[in-house]
């Protein structure tokens, strides 16, 4: 008799952006004159660059000739793109991560649901709470945790670190040391930043216990402050304790196209075993390549006309960021986030849930967020703002909500 993965059943409802967009569907189709702006899920308004177009356009055309045709990738990405990589993302701000350090994917999302792979069940599992739900939700399939605690709206067996407003939302160090730590900075949801200082205590904590910090810097490009680490690997002893996971889609507007990448170092070892090795079986027998036109598109983003480009895009999007962020708080609301990163975090108005005020804003105000305690029960009583719509609907959706 075939037997089904039981610890998927363990997952309460829907992914949450999943759910988020068929509530949205529902409403649109009951009300379909409402001009409906959405500001939930991260997903870019831009189009992409002309230097990455231009790249996309010259790649395509060598597909078209056998002597330029590129068929399956080689397994780590192309030397190119990994060079590049290694030389602006790391190089130049003096981390030592060589090319061979560095796997190109099809994006973070994917990276970061599968690098838990490459440990065992019975590793302890830390996460902020609140959470990208990526990172819980895909250790709950393997079977690392236990079963969904309804009363604490949160999983049995995972070890959850509280950010609260009053530490800026900066998680608190476990009471019980865990074995993987899953850090994302700057953060998704609540646009938090942390301070080289204090990343350092992370990485000092990690290599003292033996754990392995998970870092997903997705959203680095969105850093304006000095002190703010781009990547762990600035941080000293970072190559016996992180792997860091980046990605192409919020930098360079790739959400669509789907590329990313993630630095194992060969000094990270755990269990006798060197997890670049590890990483690379698995990348190996699993995956065959981000394609060679994305790849080059890839490329193009640290051009010297990609890199002038991308800047204006990103100050467009962070544009954004300080219109909900000045908007929000002249109409009265307790913001945060928005200045390292493009997410606003507010509280919910009148002691509404963070559901209560999701659907408060979509009636009342035909805009879309994303509810806090969808990331975890530390969420409760928040809202998350992306800054990646258009700067008119932007300033149409704060208008809107400023008149409530
Ligand atoms: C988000 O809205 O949290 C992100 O867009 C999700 C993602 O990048 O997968």
């Amino acid at each position: 008799m075939v037997t089904v993965n039981k610890n998927y059943l363990k997952l309460p409802g829907s992914y949450l952006f999943s759910n988020i967009a068929k509530k949205v569907a529902a409403y649109q189709e009951a009300h379909p004159q409402d001009k409906i702006i959405r500001l939930g899920i991260g997903d870019v308004t831009q189009p992409l660059a002309p230097a990455i177009i231009e790249s996309l356009h010259k790649a395509v055309d060598e597909m078209a000739h056998g002597e330029t045709f590129h068929g399956y990738a080689p397994d780590l990405g192309y030397e190119f793109l990994r060079n590049t990589i290694a030389e602006n993302d790391y190089k130049s701000r003096g981390c030592d991560i060589a090319p061979d350090e560095i796997f190109v994917s099809d994006g973070a999302k994917s990276d970061s649901g599968n690098i838990q792979e490459i440990f065992g069940l019975d590793n302890k599992v830390a996460v902020c709470d609140p959470v990208y739900p990526v990172y819980v939700d895909t250790n709950v399939m393997a079977g690392r945790t236990g079963e969904y605690n309804p009363s604490r709206e949160n999983f049995d067996g995972m070890i959850y670190m509280p950010c609260r407003e009053e530490n800026g939302f900066l998680p608190e160090f476990p009471k019980e040391d865990p074995d993987l730590i899953y850090l994302c900075f700057p953060n998704n949801p609540t646009g938090s930043a942390i301070r080289k200082e204090q990343l350092q205590e992370w990485v000092d904590y990690a290599n003292k216990i033996g754990a392995v910090i998970i870092y997903d810097a997705a959203y680095e490009a969105y850093i304006t402050e000095d002190d703010v680490p781009h990547s762990i690997y600035e941080c000293s002893g970072a190559k016996t304790c992180a792997i860091e996971i980046r990605s192409f889609s919020k930098n360079a507007g790739f959400t669509g196209v789907r590329l990313g990448f993630t630095v194992v170092p060969k000094d990270l070892v755990r269990d006798g075993v060197s997890l670049h090795s590890l990483w690379a079986r698995r990348h190996g027998t699993k995956f065959n390549g981000a394609p060679y036109i994305v790849q080059r598109a890839g490329e193009a983003v640290y051009s010297p006309e990609g890199k002038a480009q991308l800047k204006e895009q990103v100050a467009y999007y962070m544009r954004n960021a300080k219109t909900i962020y000045e908007g929000l708080k002249k109409a009265g609301y307790s913001v945060s986030g928005g200045v390292n990163a493009p997410y606003i975090w507010l509280k919910t108005p009148d002691k509404m849930t963070s559901w209560e005020f999701f659907d408060y804003l979509l009636e009342k105000a035909k805009v879309v967020g994303t509810p806090g305690s969808g990331f975890g029960a530390h969420g409760e009583g928040f809202f998350r703002l992306t800054a990646f719509g258009t700067y008119e609907n932007t300033v149409e959706a704060i208008e809107r909500i400023a008149r409530l």
